[in-house]
């Protein structure tokens, strides 16, 4: 599924080089908490050589802060969470957090794979999200940090989990292997891997919500985004994809050229109606050929603090979530309060329900075979 075996062999030859290089700044671990079942948790901190900073703790894989500069070179922390880890346990709408097994929905909780039916969770309505009711998300990760020395490179972490078989009703053994990378060009990247032992679904993502004018800042729809998507998949009134892959063009879903969040998001629009606003995943481009190496998705550029974001990945689907569900409702960092659309979210994964549209991308990995994915948020300044 989805490999091309130079170019990987490639990234993890120059990763193990990477490795071994000397002066590389140590990743710090200090505790952040422990869950209710009794788990310590700590947080990670990476910090490249311009001073991004991003905090990550084994809980879920969160990224619970992830400071960069504006156009005058001034810091803030620029994605949701929360302080506590109390918070991310009771409430949290995944601010931050590594999706799995399977990122975003599954139509009623069920497919049938080699001719067996499944079921699981359905904790979204009458749809199963984000792997069940104790999806990656709230699983601690065995994390173990690395360092990397010279000039063009960072550090990271890699995070492990081992999801037996039959955990929120999926099949298989899946041995998971997230590493995150922060780079001294201001790239964040996210390489997914896995295994398993019995054929099952996976699609795997990050949740991070981004404000690029600072977390608790305001809402996000003067963020100017451009898409590399000219098509988009429809969805019903529970956001489950209709199966139809139907054109931007003429529609509030046009972002090729870069346009407000908020310039369409009011439209009186059947699918935005349904999504309350964007919640809905964009054909990349790139689908169909995706694979290595990771291509540009999206371009998302705040203007009153320049901060800019790109994402490239090697997945064929984006879900753009415009943060509809945010209702004033939760308290986060430092007490404030996450109004309406405070943050967005820009999930590169394969299809929603894929497992149930045979003709979308698919999401089976068999014995043998290794998932392999790769995303990169790249941050900088427009003038
Ligand atoms: C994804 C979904 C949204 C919502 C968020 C979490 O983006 O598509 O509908 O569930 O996760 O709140």
């Amino acid at each position: 599924m989805r490999t091309s075996p130079t170019y990987w062999i490639v990234i993890a030859s120059t990763a193990l080089a990477c490795a071994r290089r000397e002066g590389a700044a140590p990743v710090a671990r200090s505790p952040f908490g422990t869950t209710r079942e009794g788990k310590a948790v700590s947080v990670y901190t990476l910090k490249n050589a311009r001073g991004i900073e991003v905090r990550v703790i084994d809980y879920g894989g969160i990224i619970l802060s992830l400071r960069a500069p504006d156009r005058a070179g001034r810091f803030a922390d620029i994605v949701l969470g929360f302080d506590s880890l109390a918070d991310y346990e009771r409430s949290s709408p995944y601010f931050g957090s590594l999706i799995g097994r399977f990122g975003n929905r599954i139509a009623g909780g069920r497919f049938t794979l080699d001719g067996k039916t499944y079921t699981l969770a359905r904790n979204n309505g009458p749809n199963h999200l984000h792997g069940g009711l104790k999806g990656f998300d709230k699983v601690v990760w065995d994390v173990t940090p690395f360092e990397r020395g010279g000039d063009s490179v960072g550090g990271g972490l890699v995070l492990r989990y081992t999801s037996p078989d039959g955990e929120e009703g999926y099949p298989g053994t899946l041995r998971a292997t997230v590493t995150y990378t922060l780079t001294n060009q201001n790239e964040l990247i996210f390489d997914y891997e896995a295994t398993t032992d019995r054929a099952t679904p996976v699609n795997l993502t990050q949740h991070s919500y981004f404000n690029l004018a600072g977390d608790g800042s305001g809402d996000i729809l003067g963020h100017v985004v451009t898409l590399n998507a000219a098509r988009f998949t429809p969805v019903d009134s529970t956001l489950i994809p209709t199966g139809t892959i139907t054109s931007v063009s003429g529609t509030p879903f046009d972002f090729r050229a870069p346009t407000r969040i908020g310039a369409r998001i009011g439209q009186n629009d059947e699918q935005l109606r349904r999504g309350l606003g964007y919640d809905h995943n964009f054909v990349l481009d790139t689908s169909g050929s995706t694979g290595p190496p990771p291509t540009l998705a999206a371009r998302v550029e705040e203007p009153s603090s320049g901060r800019l974001m790109e994402i490239y990945t090697t997945e064929p689907g984006l879900q753009f979530y415009s943060g509809n569900f945010l209702d004033g409702t939760l308290r986060g960092k430092g007490g404030v309060v996450y109004g309406h659309r405070y943050g967005f979210v820009m999930e590169t994964q394969h299809f929603p329900d894929s497992p149930n549209h045979p003709a979308f991308p698919s999401t089976i990995l068999r014995p043998g075979q290794q998932y392999r994915s790769r995303t990169i948020l790249k941050f900088g300044t427009a003038p």
